[in-house]
């Protein structure tokens, strides 16, 4: 459920919430308004956003439309390419699983599968509780522990359908 209640500022996703406050929204047009006198204000614009709401929600789509007067289109499209953003909050721990070569060959679809199976849902989503987000990505450089995934920060190599439901209980 996505839920904008007028006058709140709070934007809710299930019951991951985003705070969209008179503050944040100060920061990131104070930034805009440095990026304008740039050239290419876009890219960095959506960076800060996504760092200063934790995702980047149609709301915000159109605050930044107008204020570097581009389509919403266009910044959806943006938004929705590139893996660093995305449109809705992210969970407590955002699990990456890499499907890269060498460690596809490996066996990390069984892994993601695996993932999927447990938490009940697909790449891209987020659990309902908001405390996993689940996706797939491509090869982060470290082929030498293939497969491996990602929870956060912290990489977890020569992955397995085993290791990974072990992960999934420490952090349940
Ligand atoms: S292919 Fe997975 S880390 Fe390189």
């Amino acid at each position: 459920m996505v839920l904008l209640k007028r006058g709140k500022e709070i934007y809710v996703h299930m019951s991951v919430k985003v705070n969209i406050t008179d503050e944040k929204l100060a920061k990131l047009k104070a930034i805009m308004e440095i990026n304008k006198k740039k050239p290419g204000p876009l890219m960095p614009t959506l960076h800060e956003a996504q760092k200063i709401f934790g995702c980047i929600p149609i709301e915000i789509q159109k605050v930044i439309a107008k204020e570097l007067n581009e389509s919403i289109a266009k910044i959806n499209g943006v938004v929705t390419f590139y893996g660093n953003f995305s449109v809705e909050p992210k969970g407590e721990n955002v699990i990456n699983v890499c499907l890269g070569t060498a460690c596809y060959v490996r066996g990390s679809q069984g892994v993601l599968d695996a993932f999927q199976d447990e938490l009940r849902i697909h790449s891209g989503q987020t659990t309902e509780d908001g405390k996993f987000t689940l996706q797939s990505t491509r090869c982060i450089g470290a082929c030498g522990l293939a497969p491996i995934f990602t929870v956060n920060d912290t990489v977890y190599g020569n992955a397995s359908v085993s290791k990974a439901k072990e992960v999934l209980s420490t952090l349940r």
